[in-house]
């Protein structure tokens, strides 16, 4: 069989790159893109490549073999052991899975640090200490609570999880509906079950019950919402009715919990929340969320509800040093190597924000070969720059020239921004703005406040700001 790949080069023009980095970040990821070498490991491949010209310098690959001109087909195999470098290249890194992770759970050894964090909540969960978890974007909160839960399932087998998003519920029906659903669900192993017990223990009401082709996943509670407006309270004491029949504890883990102040009559809703909760014992509960002015608002202001409902705990960043060692195992796993100075540049350049030093990590393990070097990463950093900045110009055609100006100061190293001098060298206008100013970055997410702090929420787009309208280029 013969397979067909017709792929193109294109070129990426930054000075800043060697040709043969170049050439082997291209290939690489457009043999991947295509899975050709993966998938095809023994079959003839043509390989159409175009706008070539610009590696016709590179030793390292014998150049001769690569053939300057354009839309030239290539047989791939032929290619492929032709050039010995670049196949050993490809076929390490094809086969290889990356040693980062980001935008899902950290978990086994990609979870690291946060020894105290989690000792403490474990122990809090083990002894029905109900806790809030605080964090700005991204910042380890649900891989905490899932590592924080994956370990006690295994000390302690009367512990039952029940994990609810409330990312997208944005009323109290949707929130009744969803917190019934996940709690049957997770109480019970089999979809024949969810469907008893649902009968079972919400008795008051006729619940219905939506089974899709595929059950397990499929499943949903469903209620008329005039019924429902009966036998709320039914709803909500569904943990403690639950952990009593079936003789378990629950601990009910609550993610983006802060969505509950935007729901209709949310005062009210919270009021009932806390007087039902706060009588259950054999159940924990622990609420977490990343809009912290919120969050503060619902647990820590003395005429709430949720006043001191719980120990409430801030999560912070992992320090360096945790950053440093994970990063040259990471590398040293899979074969390849970086100082302890270049691990350090690395996080440094993200503040050792979770999310962020992990998928820089990724794309500069993805462009290094072997060693690690200085070249990777500001190539990496510049790529990475490249393709997020339509994004980023779209976010600021949103912003205001004083909001910019607000970001340029901030870029800058200001921290008191209502003195005559900021305001007048920044363009910020009166004192009054200032908080104007900080509270829309903070509700557009670009701005985090923490503490007395104020923070870029992505280090990323900070450098890019940094690169766009200070004029200031990073070199590592
Ligand atoms: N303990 C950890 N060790 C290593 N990396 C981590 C750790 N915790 C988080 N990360 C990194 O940060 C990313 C975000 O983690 P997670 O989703 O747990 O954060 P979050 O605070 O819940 O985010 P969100 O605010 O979006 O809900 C993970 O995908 C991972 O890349
Ligand atoms: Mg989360």
């Amino acid at each position: 069989m013969q397979m067909m790949a017709f792929l193109t080069v294109k070129t990426l023009n930054d000075p800043n790159e060697t040709p043969d980095r170049k050439l082997h970040v291209i290939i690489y990821r457009l043999l991947q893109k295509n899975d050709v070498a993966v998938k095809y490991p023994n079959e003839k491949v043509h390989l159409k490549i175009s706008e070539v010209g610009s590696f016709l310098c590179l030793p390292a690959l014998k150049m001769s073999m690569i053939m300057p001109e354009q839309n030239k087909t290539f047989l791939y195999k032929t290619f492929l052991y032709k050039t010995k470098l670049f196949y050993n290249f490809v076929s390490k890194f094809c086969k290889m899975e990356a040693p980062f992770i980001f935008g899902k759970l950290a978990e086994g050894q990609n979870f690291i640090n946060r020894e105290r964090d989690l000792e403490n909540l474990k122990l809090n969960f083990k002894s029905g200490i109900n806790t809030t978890l605080i964090s700005p974007r991204r910042w380890g909160k649900s891989s905490l609570v899932n590592q924080a839960a994956e370990q006690l399932k295994a000390e302690v087998p009367e512990l039952h999880f029940c994990f609810i998003d409330l990312f997208n519920i944005r009323s109290e029906e949707d929130f009744y509906e969803n917190f019934a659903t996940k709690l049957i669900r997770e109480t019970s192993t089999k979809w024949e079950d969810w469907i008893k017990n649902g009968k079972k223990f919400i008795s008051n009401l006729i619940p219905r019950f939506n089974v899709g082709l595929d059950p397990v996943h499929d499943f949903k509670i469903t209620f008329d919402w005039k019924e429902l407006k009966k036998s709320q309270d039914e709803i909500l004491e569904l943990p403690q009715s639950i952990s009593f029949d079936k003789k378990i504890r629950i601990v009910v883990c609550i993610d983006e919990f802060q969505n509950i102040a935007q729901f209709g009559q949310s005062l009210a809703f919270q009021k009932k929340l806390r007087s039902i909760w706060q009588k259950h014992q054999k159940v924990t509960y622990c609420l977490y969320g990343s809009k912290r002015h919120m969050l503060s608002d619902i647990f820590e202001n003395k005429s709430m509800p949720f006043y001191k409902f719980g120990e409430t705990h801030f999560l912070n960043k992992i320090d360096e040093q945790y950053w440093i060692e994970y990063i040259g195992r990471q590398f040293s796993l899979t074969g390849k190597s970086i100082s302890n100075n270049l691990s350090a540049q690395l996080s440094g350049l993200m503040e050792n924000h979770p999310y962020f030093v992990q998928m820089f990590a990724k794309n500069i393990w993805q462009n290094t070969d072997k060693n690690c070097s200085k070249d990777i990463i500001a190539f990496t950093l510049q790529e990475l720059l490249i393709q997020n900045s339509l994004l980023y110009h779209r976010e600021l055609d949103n912003l205001t020239n004083k909001q910019i100006n607000f970001l340029k100061a901030l870029a800058e190293g200001v921290s008191k921004f209502s003195t005559k001098e900021t305001l007048s060298t920044y363009d910020l206008g009166t004192q009054g703005n200032i908080s104007r100013i900080k509270s829309s970055l903070e509700n557009s997410e670009i701005i985090d406040l923490w503490g007395d702090k104020i923070e870029f929420i992505d280090p990323l787009f900070k450098l890019w700001f940094i690169q766009i309208y200070l004029g200031k280029r990073y070199s590592v």
